[in-house]
């Protein structure tokens, strides 16, 4: 069984990106053969982004990953734009997209409404370029948090687009996402996910924040104006603290519940900010070894590339014979 996911290296990563898909990367190494993981650096070009900082930010989510427990003994971990065939398939699975399915992507409505000053092509194109991501390498599980299940359902649809307009020869995936922590809010407006890119600082707990800013910030958590810990439809706050709890602990949600029923806010939020302090401190800790020698990570990618390259192309020369492009074979 083959398990991809992608990752963008935009900056740091938070609490979110590792309760909704970093953890499954890491159980994902001992169910997959190959479990490939994907540092998307193209992706980041569809908004505005620093082209000085990018290939850093590449290497700070390598080895926030590496940080994480993902061992590239047991898993492919590689820069997408080392392996070409991405931006190739790219433009093959275009001819199999229809545009209108491109205009009804949450994602692309969210972020085209806010950029200032461009929208670019490349933001359009998007999800094309996950599909490609995602069917270069035949596919069968794509873990990913809730926000990104609309963009895997696309590439199930491109894949039987593309089989039964040229020939069988691409893999529908399926999407994994979590029971529990698919979408972990903000902690300041827990009506919103939480994200880099729109959040504020005390809203997002980063996987590298030292350990009194995530207390800090899981203290100052918004919750609402009763005081029982159990989840609710009014209670966006305490259930999103519920979930980041239940995950952080591997518990389930009912269980935080009775053990907290009676205690109030304070001792619960308290209880949180633990829990992600004894969950995220080690990995701090190795990131900042890991991230200090650059050429490691270099080659790590790199070695994560030619072992990605190696399936990338057999899966390519399949497409291009079926779409009848570049000499007949
Ligand atoms: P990205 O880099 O925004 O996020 C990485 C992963 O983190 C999940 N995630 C969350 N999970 C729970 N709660 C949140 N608040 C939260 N925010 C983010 C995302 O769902 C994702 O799984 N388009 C992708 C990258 C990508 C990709 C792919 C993913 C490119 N190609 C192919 C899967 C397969 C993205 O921007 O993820």
């Amino acid at each position: 069984m083959v398990i991809f996911s992608g990752i963008q290296p935009t900056g740091r990563k938070h609490l979110g990106n590792y309760l909704g898909a970093i953890t499954q990367y890491v159980e994902g190494q001992d169910r997959a053969d190959p479990a490939i993981y994907c540092i998307v650096d193209l992706h980041a070009t569809g908004v505005a982004y620093d082209p000085a900082a990018l290939p850093g930010f590449v290497l700070d989510t390598t080895a926030m990953l590496l940080a994480a427990g993902l061992d590239p003994e047991r898993c492919i971990l590689f820069r997408q734009s080392d392996v070409k065939e991405h931006a190739e398939l790219c433009w093959m699975l275009s001819s199999v997209t229809p545009y209108g399915d491109l205009q009804r992507m949450h994602q692309f409505k969210d972020k085209s409404a806010r950029e200032q000053q461009l929208v670019r092509t490349s933001l359009f194109l998007y999800p094309v370029l996950q599909a490609a991501d995602i069917l270069l390498y035949r596919t069968d599980e794509v873990p990913v948090g809730e926000d990104q299940r609309q963009h895997v359902e696309l590439a199930r649809e491109i894949a039987r687009r593309f089989n039964s307009t040229y020939a069988d020869v691409l893999v529908e995936p399926e999407v994994r996402v979590p029971p529990v922590g698919a979408r972990i809010m903000d902690l300041q407006d827990p009506t919103a996910k939480m994200s880099t890119t729109y959040g504020t600082d005390a809203g997002l707990v980063y996987i590298d924040d030292e350990a009194d800013a995530i207390r800090r910030k899981l203290k100052r958590a918004q919750t609402d104006s009763g005081s029982e810990v159990v989840r609710g439809p009014d209670k966006a706050g305490v259930s999103n603290l519920i979930e980041i709890l239940a995950v952080a602990r591997g518990a389930a949600p009912e269980d935080v519940e009775r053990e907290f029923g009676g205690q109030g806010y304070g001792a619960f939020k308290q209880a949180v900010g633990e829990a992600v302090v004894a969950l995220l401190a080690p990995v701090r800790e190795r990131y900042l070894e890991l991230r200090a020698d650059e050429a490691a990570l270099e080659s790590t990618l790199a070695a994560g590339a030619d072992r990605a390259r190696a399936i990338a192309t057999g899966v390519m020369a399949d497409v291009r014979e079926v779409m009848g492009v570049g000499p007949r074979v």
